[in-house]
Parts: structure tokens; C-alpha cells; sequence
């Protein structure tokens, strides 16, 4: 018997810098047909970190693109774009990817490029969110997935999830409560992107023909 490649399946290629947890979650989403889309590389801007183990173990390709070895951003971004086009991918995700993008690799995968960012955006955008938020003694704290635009955690957003934030939390704490979320709405979003339902016009998400409001799905405010 012969196998075809499914032609209604996605291909998906996934940024990180770090442990990859996002990306397990969304190898394994794939992986049980939840997201119609398999994964078909992960390029990570730093050497040894455990996400590019994830990728092996899952048997997707994946490759270390130093950005220490490139004089500028734009350097960076333009080999970076070449390598991610090598795999012709219907959606880029960035997942834990830490890294600013320059206007020339947001206008080229412009409307295929989805982040997760760790606060209630436009809350805290940059570094540092949860000792931000418990500093600010805020009693709720989050995750959004948006689509990225040229504005740094400016794009519009598509879902957020909230997270109480208790006395006696610490950064670590509320990390680790935001991250089980993320891996809930991350895979989410992504099915929906992979599923045609989803996508980004003048600069706003559109979910199933609908115009999605700032704080994007469902929101209860
Ligand atoms: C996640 O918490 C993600 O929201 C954050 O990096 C972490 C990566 O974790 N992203 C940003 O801060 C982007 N500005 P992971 O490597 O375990 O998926």
C-alpha cells in the first residue's frame, strides 16, 4: 500500500529560542490530527537548547541559525527568511522566539505569522512580563496570540487567556500557571489558522468572517 500526503494538511514551520514547550505542544496537536497540519521545521536562533532536541525526537527537520553570526538585523532576517522559504510553509509560528523582527521579514510572511506573547497585551509588551505584572500588583495576568504586524507585540490579537495572580506568587509561579494556558491556546488558534478559518486583513483578525475585537475571542469584558 502507498501513502499520499494528505494535500489538505498545512505545513507549519516554528521559530524558537529556548525549551520549546509551545512547540511540543503544537508537535503534539499535529501529531493527533487536532491541528490539520504537520511540522515541518523549527530553526532556533541559539545552539543547544531543548526545543531542537523536541524536533529530533519528533523527526522534524530542524537547524541553528546564529544570529551572532550575521553583522546586522536585516543580515539576520534576510538569511532567515531564506531558510524558512526553503520549506514553503503555510504558517509561521513564533514560539518563544526572542527575537525583534525587522519590517522586511514581517511584510514577507505578512498575514502567515503568529506569536505568543506572555501578558494581557496591550499590557506589558517586551521582557520580563510576570514580575512586571506582580510588581504592578495586578490581580490577573495572562497570555495572547496574535498576528504579528510591524508594532513589536502590536499585532492584532486573536485570544488571550487569563490567570489569577495570588499574594505569594512568584515570577516563576505565574510563568509556570501563563504556560499551561499557552499550550491550550496556542494549538487552538493554529487549528483554526489551519482550518481556513482563520486570518488577518487590514491589520485585524477575522475569525470565521467575523472582525475579532482587541482583546480578541470570546473575550468577557
Ligand atoms: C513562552 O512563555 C512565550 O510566551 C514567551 O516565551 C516563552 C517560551 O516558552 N514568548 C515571549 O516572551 C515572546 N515575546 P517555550 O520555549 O517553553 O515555548
Amino acid at each position: 500500500m502507498t501513502t499520499t500526503k494528505d494535500s489538505t494538511k498545512k505545513s507549519i514551520v516554528v521559530l524558537i529560542s529556548g525549551g520549546g514547550t509551545n512547540l511540543q505542544a503544537i508537535i503534539d496537536a499535529c501529531k493527533l490530527g487536532e491541528i490539520p497540519a504537520d511540522v515541518v521545521a523549527v530553526i532556533s536562533n541559539k545552539a543547544n537548547v531543548y526545543g531542537l532536541e523536541r524536533a529530533t525526537r519528533a523527526g522534524i527537520a530542524n537547524k541553528v541559525l546564529s544570529h551572532k553570526n550575521f553583522a546586522t538585523r536585516e543580515d539576520y532576517d534576510q538569511a532567515l527568511v531564506a531558510a524558512i522559504d526553503e520549506f514553503n510553509p503555510d504558517l509561521v509560528v513564533l514560539a518563544g522566539f526572542m527575537r525583534i523582527l525587522t519590517p522586511y521579514f514581517v511584510q514577507h510572511f505578512s498575514g502567515k505569522l503568529l506569536n505568543i506573547h506572555p501578558s494581557l497585551l496591550p499590557k506589558y509588551q517586551g521582557l520580563n512580563t510576570h514580575q512586571r505584572a506582580i510588581d504592578a500588583k495586578d490581580t490577573e495576568h495572562g497570555v495572547s496570540v496574535h498576528f504579528v504586524t510591524e508594532e513589536l507585540d502590536g499585532g492584532p490579537v486573536i485570544l488571550q487567556a487569563k490567570v489569577p495572580i495570588f499574594a505569594q506568587d512568584t515570577a516563576d509561579d505565574l510563568a509556570s500557571r501563563v504556560h499551561e494556558q499557552e499550550h491550550r491556546i496556542y494549538p487552538l488558534v493554529i487549528k483554526w489558522f489551519c482550518q481556513g478559518r482563520l486570518k488577518m486583513q487590514n491589520e485585524q483578525a477575522i475569525l470565521d468572517n467575523n472582525i475579532l475585537p482587541a482583546s480578541g475571542y470570546a473575550n468577557d469584558e
